[in-house]
């Protein structure tokens, strides 16, 4: 991870004009700042029609040129106006590839900035400790180096362009409780397992941070003064500014400002009261200038920042746009079986053969992008993956039959008179998503509804090929049922391009390349405990696939698991390099290289994955986990070298090379 930034460089002059501006604000401008400026009444009726449609407002100065922050949510893309709907954040952590995602966040800055906005506040890194959090599908998985990285490129994407908030700091990955389930954590696995992805964000230049619903040992995050200001700020240099979650964000205006907490959003609540507070002693006056300077910095950081002639009304969902969402949802779909039928496998589709598809089930006709909380993008058109399907057939002369499956038995009777089946099944925003009055929050169950389960068992049976198709933001347990299925393929939320990528792939026009970015364990059980509704509970060191290694349990598809068409042979893997200097943190740099051949007649793509055994948090032994990752291109018949840079903790002896977190996948490699 990067060094913190040394911020007094590279601002130069901005310091001073800070100053400047602050010294000349009165102390009710200064209070202005650090609060939404929205009327409680009309932004709630604003916000419960249509959330975020328009900008949301925080600390505008006109007198000082301050135009104040202008807020849009994410990050399945900008949910102001008719966006681009990208695939959620989940499907493009499946893909492994940060370079992707860089490029989805300048689509994503530029959309933003074109609809009025200013700060981004999208990135979500919370970890997914359980796979039944509601909200999983808006963050990057189970590993804090894969959140990391794909934070840090999120927010490299849209930073030129506008600025980032990224939340929700910290610990909060429980949905039904967030208001006020206290999670109790261990200092050490706190800062070894469940910080490093938001310190890594931080260093790359977020200017916000969103404080999180929940408490942490006890504390209210938007008013934890460790969190906020030793850790956040002091230890880790962070001179943005911290904005609470919307609404029931803190319950004490006193405790909030001097935590650390700069802005309460969306509207002035509890901060109403730090005037008198301010007068009584009760809040440094010191305190609010810092604050005040925090969010007019943020401001000015923004000056001179962009491409204006990119942020134009037809930049909205433009085709580029639509295609790059195309593109990441084709590239994030993980194959997960593939097994042969008369002696080839299921997928890709042999479109020389194949006359008729069958499509069944209720999700392949509904535009099933994503929950309706406060990350839901309105775009101008969803291709949903039956319209996708029929788009390919008229292309590719294949029929296309429809059964939405209420009737298992007719929809048995349609898939079996094809010569293919998709049946689409898996989660929408009833079963999953943030805890609103219009549904979703935490999942009841990680198995497919029973009905889902029926329907898949009856078409498999009529139809020997079938894939199945699952949609969500999250992992399934499917051990009842996939054995059955010759192909199966995760497509999480897809986006508005989504029907167009699923065919992309079937048809096998792009390679199945995307990669579990959590565990799907064989059964509920093999998980840390989770209660929906729980007052309190303990996050400790195992979850994952870290916790599958401790507890010797196999899942039924592993952490960075997922099937390409073309095989790829693995060389030996070989150290390439060991830095002979420690980092400030003690961790040595290591370069790993590996030679990939891809088949004759089909370009392949592999993620290359390092795991280190490493002692984390208070889990006394070892346990792998990921440190590196490289996704190659590898074109038909040619072998590329591939190197993976990664860091190592002192007197590390050896690391573990391969294309999954399977221990039976992974080679050793020593250190020396
Ligand atoms: C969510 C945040 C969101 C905010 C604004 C909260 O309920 O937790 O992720 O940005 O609302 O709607």
């Amino acid at each position: 991870m990067t060094e913190p930034r040394d911020r007094a460089d590279r601002d130069d002059g901005l310091e001073s004009e800070v100053r400047r501006i602050v010294d000349d604000l009165s102390l009710d401008e200064r209070l202005h700042l650090m609060s939404g400026d929205g009327k409680w009444l009309r932004g709630n009726l604003e916000m419960a029609e249509r959330y975020n449609a328009e900008p949301l407002v925080a600390g505008e100065l006109p007198r000082h040129g301050l135009p104040g922050i202008r807020f849009t949510d994410g990050p399945r893309g900008v949910v102001m106006g008719a966006a681009t709907a990208f695939p959620a954040a989940m499907a493009r952590a499946a893909t492994f590839d940060p370079t992707l995602e860089e490029r989805v966040g300048d689509a994503i800055g530029v959309e933003g900035r074109a609809l009025g906005a200013n700060l981004f506040a999208g990135v979500c890194i919370n970890l997914v400790r359980h796979p039944a959090w509601g909200r999983a599908q808006e963050t990057y998985g189970e590993d804090s180096h894969l959140l990391g990285a794909m934070g840090v490129a999120l927010t490299r994407g849209v930073r030129p362009h506008l600025l980032v908030c990224v939340k929700h700091f910290a610990v909060n990955r429980m949905e039904n409780s967030r208001m006020w389930v206290d999670v109790r954590v261990d200092e050490r696995d706190l800062h070894d397992l469940y910080l490093p992805h938001f310190r890594a964000v931080v260093d790359e230049g977020a200017e916000s941070v969103m404080s999180a619903y929940n408490t942490l040992n006890g504390e209210r995050c938007g008013q934890h003064h460790h969190l906020l200001t030793q850790v956040l700020k002091e230890q880790w240099g962070f001179d943005g500014f911290v904005m609470s979650d919307f609404t029931f964000g803190i319950t004490s205006a006193a405790k909030a400002a001097n935590g650390g907490l700069d802005m309460e959003m969306p509207f002035r609540m509890h901060f109403g009261r730090l005037r008198r507070l301010v007068r009584s002693g009760a809040v440094p006056g010191s305190r609010v200038a810092d604050a005040a300077a925090r969010v007019v910095r943020a401001q000015l950081r923004l000056r001179g920042r962009g491409e204006p002639a990119r942020y134009t009304p037809e930049a909205v969902a433009c085709p580029g746009h639509r295609a790059l969402s195309r593109e990441a949802a084709a590239r994030g779909m993980v194959l997960l079986r593939n097994e042969p039928v008369a002696g080839a496998p299921v997928l890709p589709l042999d479109l020389a053969t194949i006359r008729s598809v069958a499509v069944v089930g209720r999700l392949a006709s509904l535009p099933n992008i994503g929950d309706l909380g406060s990350s839901q993008v309105h775009p101008p058109e969803v291709v949903t993956l039956l319209d996708g399907l029929q788009a390919a057939g008229t292309a590719h002369g294949f029929e296309v039959t429809y059964d939405d499956g209420t009737d298992p038995a007719a929809a048995a009777a349609v898939a079996g008179a094809a010569d293919v089946a998709v049946v689409v099944v898996g989660s929408t925003f009833r079963d999953e998503g943030e805890y609103l009055l219009k549904a979703g929050g935490d999942r009841t169950s990680l198995r497919l509804r029973t009905a889902d389960e029926d329907l898949v068992q009856r078409v498999a049976r009529a139809q020997p090929r079938t894939v199945a198709v699952l949609m969500g933001g999250s992992s399934f347990v499917t051990d009842r049922w996939h054995h059955l299925v010759p192909g199966l393929l995760m497509a999480w939320y897809p986006g508005m391009e989504g029907g167009h990528a699923l065919a992309d792939v079937l048809r096998g026009a792009v390679e199945p390349q995307g990669r579990l970015p959590l565990t799907w364990p064989a059964s509920g059980n093999d998980l840390p405990p989770f209660r929906r509704f729980a007052r309190r509970i303990t996050y400790g060191p195992l979850f994952g696939y870290r916790m599958r290694e401790a507890t010797g349990q196999r899942p039924s598809f592993p952490f960075g698991f997922g099937l390409g068409y073309a095989p790829v042979v693995w060389g030996a893997p070989v150290l390439a390099e060991v830095g002979d200097r420690p980092g400030d943190d003690g961790r040595v740099e290591v370069r790993v290289r590996v030679e990939l051949t891809a088949p004759a007649g089909r370009d392949a793509v592999e993620v290359v994955q390092v795991y280190v055994p490493e002692v984390l948090g208070t889990h006394p032994a070892p346990l792998r986990t990921l440190r590196g990752f490289a996704r190659a291109e590898v074109p038909a018949g040619t072998t590329v070298p591939v190197e993976v840079a990664l860091t190592v903790p002192p007197g590390a002896a050896e690391v573990l090379v391969g294309p999954s977190s399977d221990p039976d996948a992974l080679v050793v490699v020593p250190l020396s």
